[in-house]
């Protein structure tokens, strides 16, 4: 469990953030979504503990991160497994050294142990034979696989996720969302997940935040959204014709 409390972040004089406040559960998919220059990347990256903040609070588990000593707070972001936009995999490594590579940041594992490990988080990404090849020879869809098995390896409590369906074709990307999903609830995992994907939304949205403007806008569920009267979302969710479609159809339906 994550708790966000009244959360400010600024750049020199500008306020990217302006005072979020939400919650995001263990076991669950969260969403953040909202437009392009929203705050989502500034907000999961004061999550991963990489930014400071001017104000409010963010807890894992009870812990408050800012009152933590610098050894507590190495050890919470041990605990968390990131999958960055663009999947920022290592070039000059091999996949499997990719994978391997938070073990050595994080721990005292020797090499086999190691091995074991990045060995078990490949194959499950459903990835079994790939560990030796070079990231450059893996498709778009490998390399998000491989991202996610890196953020996996440490076995982390918290799994942040920065548009992890960028530069994918639909069909790989519901794949990649299932899986995160799949592995979120395998392994009891806090995800939170930034999106500007509606298909994202619908597929694995159990709990959705919506940014604009660097203030919650709206928050709620794929099962809620569509019920929504609330003009930033519905602004942003039938931006895309086959929604306005979808949405009309509802609504003839419960009239
Ligand atoms: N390191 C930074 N320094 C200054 N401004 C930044 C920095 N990172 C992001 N911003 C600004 O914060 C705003 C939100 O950015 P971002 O969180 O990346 O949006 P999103 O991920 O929703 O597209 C943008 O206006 C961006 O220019
Ligand atoms: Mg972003």
């Amino acid at each position: 469990m994550i708790e966000v409390k009244d959360l400010h972040k600024s750049f020199g004089d500008s306020e990217i953030l302006k005072g979020i406040t939400t919650s995001f559960e263990q076991g669950k998919t969260n969403l953040i979504i909202g437009q392009s220059g929203s705050g989502k990347t500034v907000f999961l990256k004061c999550l991963l503990g990489l930014f400071d903040y001017e104000g409010g609070s963010i807890s894992y588990n009870g812990k408050i991160f800012s009152r933590l000593s610098e050894d507590e707070k190495r050890n919470i972001r041990a605990e968390i497994g990131m999958v960055f936009q663009g999947s920022a995999l290592f070039d000059s490594m091999t996949i499997e050294e990719n994978v391997m590579f938070p073990l050595r940041m994080f721990t005292k594992l020797n090499k086999n142990d190691m091995r074991e490990r990045a060995d078990l988080a490949l194959k499950r990404v459903n990835l079994d034979t790939a560990h030796n090849k070079m990231p450059s020879e893996a498709s778009g869809g490998m390399q998000k696989r491989v991202a996610i098995a890196r953020a996996i390896v440490n076995r982390p409590k918290y799994l942040f996720c920065d548009e992890p369906n960028s530069g994918l074709d639909p069909k790989t990307s519901i794949v990649i969302d299932n899986l995160i999903k799949e592995i979120t609830e395998e392994y009891k995992i806090t995800t939170v997940i930034n999106s500007h994907d509606m298909n994202s939304v619908m597929e694995i949205g159990e709990k959705i935040v919506f940014l604009k403007d660097g203030l919650k806008a709206w928050e709620g569920s794929n099962k809620t959204i569509f019920r929504t009267d609330n003009e930033v979302v519905t602004d942003f969710v039938y931006s895309s014709n086959l929604f306005k479609k979808v949405r009309k159809m509802y609504l003839e339906e419960n009239s």
